[in-house]
């Protein structure tokens, strides 16, 4: 048996020595469920490029956009597995790894502009909701951002009458279950692969996403109306399986952890113009119709959503609410 195996490894020696020799690079698998073309794919592929250059190619980034390897609920289990090594998921997407807190995030008319939010995530409730994943075995390394909301149907929604018994695509968060039930409307949970045939075989009657999601799957061509109403925030939590990071060697996962603080910076630069650019194309293609709300209109949306805060509490803890109304300086209830 012995001298069979040492056969085997000295052909194999003899056919390809230089694969023999050479070291074969650690693999990190980053699947996510959206286009190249948007501020989380770009920034997933500057990832890919950093971690590289900076390993001098002892590691290797593998992206798979599109949901390519996996959907939504499966790839946060493939990462618990280990069968992935890296995600990038909506923060409306963390109940099911145990981490519920994280649907605070998703409070309607919650963050004021990119800039609050961005300052909330960089202090004390950003680091709060990682701790939150610890005994997960999953580590957070960095929030990414993507914007503001729109939401959309085949009618103009411009009060909160218009979202009467309407099923609209949520992606998983309890808090957008319960303002869209505010409004009188009918959540559904779909994973996001699945929404663009959802609407336009009318599965779903709407949705909300931020416009570089919409262009990239062409939402906007099976919806007729789209409300720019950014009535709340949608950011990733770039997360790791705690094993596998723990278990690389120091120096190396230095230089992931400056990739990734680099493709971070880059990837929050360039969200808003995204955004922007992508609402430009949307209008330009002339296949939906863009709405505006007036302040009358806003608050009356903000009224009738009013009632998820104080449900909120039972549903995400009241320790997570008081941190973020310290860090944003607003009242909860
Ligand atoms: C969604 O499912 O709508 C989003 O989480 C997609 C994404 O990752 O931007």
């Amino acid at each position: 048996m012995r001298k069979w195996l040492f056969a085997a490894a000295m052909a194999a020696v003899i056919a390809a020595p230089g694969a023999v020799m050479a070291q074969s690079p650690i693999i990190i698998k980053f699947s996510h469920v959206v286009a190249n073309d948007t501020p989380k794919g770009k920034g997933a592929l500057k990832f890919k490029e950093l971690a590289e250059k900076y390993t001098n190619g002892k590691v290797k980034v593998e992206v798979y956009p599109n949901s390519t390897l996996y959907k939504d609920k499966e790839e946060i289990e493939a990462l618990q597995l280990g069968a992935v090594q890296m995600l990038a998921p909506s923060t409306a997407k963390f109940a099911p790894l145990g981490a519920k807190e994280f649907e605070a995030l998703d409070l309607p008319w919650l963050f004021k502009d990119d800039a609050t939010y961005a300052k909330a995530m960089k202090g004390p409730v950003g680091q709060w909701l990682f701790k939150k994943l610890e005994s997960k075995g999953i580590t957070g390394l960095a929030y990414w951002d993507n914007g503001f909301h729109m939401v959309s149907a085949n009618r103009p929604l411009l009060n909160p009458a218009d979202f009467q018994g309407l099923k609209m695509r949520i992606s998983g968060s309890k808090i957008a279950d319960r303002y869209f039930r505010d409004l009188g409307a009918i959540p559904q949970i779909l994973a996001f692969s699945e929404v663009y045939q959802a609407l336009q075989t009318g599965v779903v009657d709407g949705c909300e996403n931020t416009p570089s999601n919409y262009l990239t799957q062409k939402f906007h061509e099976v919806q007729k109306d789209i409300t720019v109403s950014n009535h709340a925030h949608l950011q990733y939590a770039v997360i790791v399986n705690t094993k596998f990071w723990n278990g690389l060697p120091a120096d190396i996962r230095k230089e992931l952890d400056k990739a990734m603080d680099e493709a971070t910076d880059y990837t929050n630069s360039i969200a808003r113009k995204e955004n922007e650019d992508a609402l430009a194309a949307i209008k330009a293609s002339g296949k939906t119709t863009l709405h505006y709300l007036t302040d009358d209109q806003r608050k009356a949306w903000q009224t009738a959503m009013r009632p998820t805060y104080g449900w909120a509490k039972g549903r995400v803890g009241q320790e997570v609410l008081d941190l973020i109304a310290k860090e944003l300086d607003i009242k909860m209830n």
